[in-house]
């Protein structure tokens, strides 16, 4: 089922419709926009066609049922025990997190991001006239692990919050307990609120903790941000929700989000969350799968291609952070050399932060047979 290739073009869709607004030529094949080009599951698009032909589609509202699958998913994908009581929906995990900076710091204050990271966790902090402090992340052979020292020395009075990516977007890391435990108790030490964007928590090739499960303490100063959207290719649908037990923090929070009127969710959205949500769990592993497949795949034509491009194999994600440092050309002539000779429009990895410089991302999930197509355009150019 994931073999099939679906034309997207024509279909209001970012990733085909809008490359010469982002990269000024049409003729690309794009691997870049973190959607996959699969059909979402049967079990969803089925869904959708029977609400939609109630036709009415007036304001939507999140029932006891749609709290309760969100529950549940935690509980049974990631042995996490929440209360319906700790969640907020809204139109997106993006907007949550604009909306959670303006709620928990003034103007000026820090907030502290583990570079290179998802562009708009950090253009947030800045477009809310917030302080954005970089803790980078430190690299050894493709392997990306926090700066613990670094962060310990970037805490001022001014630190408000510590931005955490987990799974991590775009360096694929699956962060161990340890690490979270490690990171948590210098964030109770300091007073830092987390915010911990766990969108990417569903596609893992390893065993993944959410944050705020660690401990009491943890969870007590943690707002844990999801949706449905990566999972199941659904992230035009505006669905996400808040997960938070600290009853002052989510308070807070949900009247930031009625402040910004971020919680009017897209009647859709719900639909598609509940249907994934309880009855998706077999077409995930499925999808699993066909990553994990295409990952190794790429990883194998690259080395049997001699490639100077090189990346390791991610944790999570579908999403392939390529080092082209072994080229010796400078970014802006391997940029160059993407679009105007491969013509395949990836990630700039400069836009994940200055770390980024060498990198590029590229988005592994689509058909084999386009992938390979891809690949060899990639491999014939450098
Ligand atoms: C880490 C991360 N957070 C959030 C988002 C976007 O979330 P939403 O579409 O719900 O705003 C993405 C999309 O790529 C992402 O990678």
């Amino acid at each position: 089922m994931f073999d099939e290739i679906v034309n997207r073009k024509g279909t209001s869709c970012a990733k085909y419709d809008a490359l010469e607004t982002y990269f000024g030529y049409s003729d690309l094949q794009p691997l870049w926009v973190a959607d996959m080009d699969f059909k979402t599951p049967d079990i969803i698009n089925d869904a959708i066609i029977k609400r939609a032909q109630h036709g009415i589609y007036g304001y939507a509202k999140p029932t006891a049922k749609t709290y309760n699958l969100v529950k549940e998913w935690m509980k049974k994908r990631h042995s996490w025990e929440i209360d319906t009581s700790w969640i907020s929906f809204c139109n997106g995990v993006v907007p949550a997190y604009s909306a959670a900076i303006e709620a928990f710091t003034e103007e000026g204050d820090e907030i502290i991001v583990q570079t290179p990271v998802y562009f708009p966790l950090f253009n947030s902090i800045k477009n809310n006239n917030r302080k954005v402090v970089r803790n980078s992340l430190k690299e050894d052979n493709g392997y990306y692990t926090m700066d613990i020292e670094d962060l310990k020395n970037k805490i001022t009075s001014k630190s408000k919050i510590l931005v955490l990516c987990s799974p991590h977007n775009p360096v694929g890391r699956v962060w161990s307990k340890e690490e979270l435990e490690e990171l948590g108790k210098i964030c109770i030490q300091n007073n830092l609120l987390i915010i911990s964007d766990e969108i990417h928590a569903d596609l893992v090739f390893k065993k993944f903790t959410p944050m705020a499960s660690l401990s009491k303490e943890i969870s007590n100063i943690t707002l844990t941000l999801n949706s449905p959207g990566k999972t199941f290719n659904i992230a035009g649908l505006n669905c996400s929700y808040a997960i938070c037990e600290n009853k002052d923090i989510k308070e807070k929070f949900d009247k930031e989000i009625t402040k910004r009127e971020l919680g009017s969710v897209n009647v859709f959205g719900f639909t598609a969350l509940e249907a994934a949500y309880e009855f998706g769990e077999k077409w995930l592993e499925d999808l699993k799968k066909y990553l994990k497949s295409n990952i190794t795949f790429t990883k194998d034509f690259l080395i049997k291609s001699n490639s100077k491009v090189q990346f390791l194999e991610p944790e999570a994600t579908y999403l392939l952070w390529l080092n082209f440092k072994m080229t010796g050309l400078s970014h802006k002539e391997i940029k160059n050399k993407l679009l105007e000779e491969a013509k395949i429009a990836l990630n700039d990895g400069r836009s994940f932060g200055v770390e980024g410089d060498s990198y590029f991302r590229l988005n592994c999930a689509l058909p084999k047979i386009e992938l390979e197509r891809s690949l060899s355009k990639i491999v014939t150019v450098f």
